[in-house]
């Protein structure tokens, strides 16, 4: 297709000479929100309306019973571990490929990561994998939905049912995803979610937890608010041990802009990311980040890998595409994120101990290392990620494209 043309590596023309579209999340509608909060004097959570406005609408998105609105996507899951109130040494599997925003939680929660592989195409965590990793401590499985592609979550299911445990669902990368026609975050027992400046929408930081289930409604709410319970008892009561991981009616004003804006906002993402897929499908070397059969991808980023006999690496990969004038990454975090974190790998935390691996309730020699995920470690080794955003229209998802199969096809470092 491109046999005549000269990649711009190697001082040919370029893809593309004007960057690709951006643009601001925020404006008119979330300042009008805000204007509402300043002239009502009230910040705060309890007394003012936009956080609880918020979190009935997420609610009424999500076709669930409960949303608490949290300070973060990483306050978010450690919501959701408060829910299910896990004991010291209990285990939370989940897949190595994330945010350290998943893990920091469960070490906070007094309880202990345990890392299955994922599958190599979509990036996700490996049902196998998964089964292969439960003891008698295991508590739940947290997938990972990773750049907004689901898990594929009836395997998961399946084994979680088969063993009594909780499945919750990080869905911070995959606001709106669908699971065979579920949103998820509701596939699962509990979901979390991240507003974190660079998600579907935001509030600058900010987090999301829903389920069905009333009690952990309940416990999730207390929670964040110190445990204490809103009814003004005399004397104070508090009921569980909560951290303040509130929402503040500045975020929650932002929130209520942003969700009516959400559901564009991935359609456009999807319009992109789909085309994209299906314009590549021909390059060689290269294949796109599997979206299962009857799902949705919400694409917070496009994720694809390169062959592990192509002629160039991911990383060479990536710097011909960027002389292109398409911007993208070798790898995402680089390795299996309990590597990426000192106090993950050679377990030491609180006060130089290695609590809580260390706990009299914990199994004894869990370790993290390299190995431990092969599958995981080969697939960061050939990843590359390009940004998919929601400003982009179909002329530059067809630059995108181009670049990547001129390079893919010419490319001979
Ligand atoms: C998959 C995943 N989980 C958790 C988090 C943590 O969210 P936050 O940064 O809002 O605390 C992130 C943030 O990037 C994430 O991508």
């Amino acid at each position: 297709m491109n046999s005549e043309k000269r990649l711009a590596i190697n001082g040919g023309e370029k893809t593309r000479t004007t960057p690709l579209p951006d643009g601001k999340k925020v404006g008119a509608e979330e300042l009008k929100e805000l204007t509402d909060v300043i002239e009502s004097g009230q910040l705060f959570r309890w007394g003012g309306t936009k956080v609880i406005q918020f979190e009935k609408e997420f609610a009424e998105l999500h076709g669930v019973k409960h949303a608490i609105a949290s300070s973060s996507g990483t306050s978010s899951i450690h919501v959701a571990l408060s829910m299910i109130d896990p004991a010291p040494g209990d285990e939370i599997i989940t897949p190595p490929i994330t945010d350290i925003g998943s893990i920091l939680p469960i070490i906070y929660q007094n309880c202990i990561p345990i890392f299955a592989d994922v599958q190599p195409d979509t990036y996700n965590l490996d049902p196998a994998s998964v089964e292969a990793n439960i003891t008698e401590k295991t508590k739940a499985i947290m997938a990972i939905h990773l750049f907004g592609n689901p898990t594929e979550m009836d395997s998961i299911l399946e084994i979680a049912r088969k063993h009594n445990l909780v499945v919750i669902e990080d869905c911070s990368q995959a606001h709106l995803g669908e699971y065979q026609g579920k949103l998820v975050g509701t596939v699962g027992d509990i979901g979390c979610f991240s507003l974190q400046q660079s998600k579907h929408m935001t509030t600058g930081a900010g987090g999301v937890t829903i389920t069905n289930n009333d009690d952990w409604g309940k416990r999730g709410l207390l929670f964040t608010d110190k445990g204490q319970h809103q009814d003004w008892q005399w004397p104070r009561k508090y009921s569980l041990i909560g951290l303040n991981y509130h929402m503040t009616e500045l975020q929650g004003a932002v929130a209520c802009a942003q969700i009516r804006k959400v559901q564009n906002v991935v359609e456009r993402r999807r319009r992109s990311g789909d085309l994209l897929t299906t314009l590549i499908s021909e390059a060689p070397h290269l294949r796109p980040q599997r979206v299962l059969p009857n799902c949705k991808s919400s694409y917070w980023l496009y994720g694809l890998t390169v062959n592990p006999d192509a002629p160039f690496s991911a990383k060479q990969f990536v710097e011909a595409l960027r002389a292109e004038g398409i911007p993208g990454s070798p790898s995402y975090i680089g390795k299996p994120i309990f590597l990426c974190s000192e106090s993950l790998e050679n377990q030491r935390t609180f006060g130089g101990t290695a609590h809580p691996w260390d706990h009299p309730r914990a199994r004894k020699g869990i370790r993290y290392y390299e190995g431990l995920c092969p599958v995981t470690e080969d697939v960061l080794n050939r990843m590359v990620t390009i940004p998919m955003r929601e400003w982009y229209e179909e002329p530059d998802v067809r630059d995108i494209a181009t670049a990547i199969c001129k390079v893919a096809e010419l490319y001979r470092p």
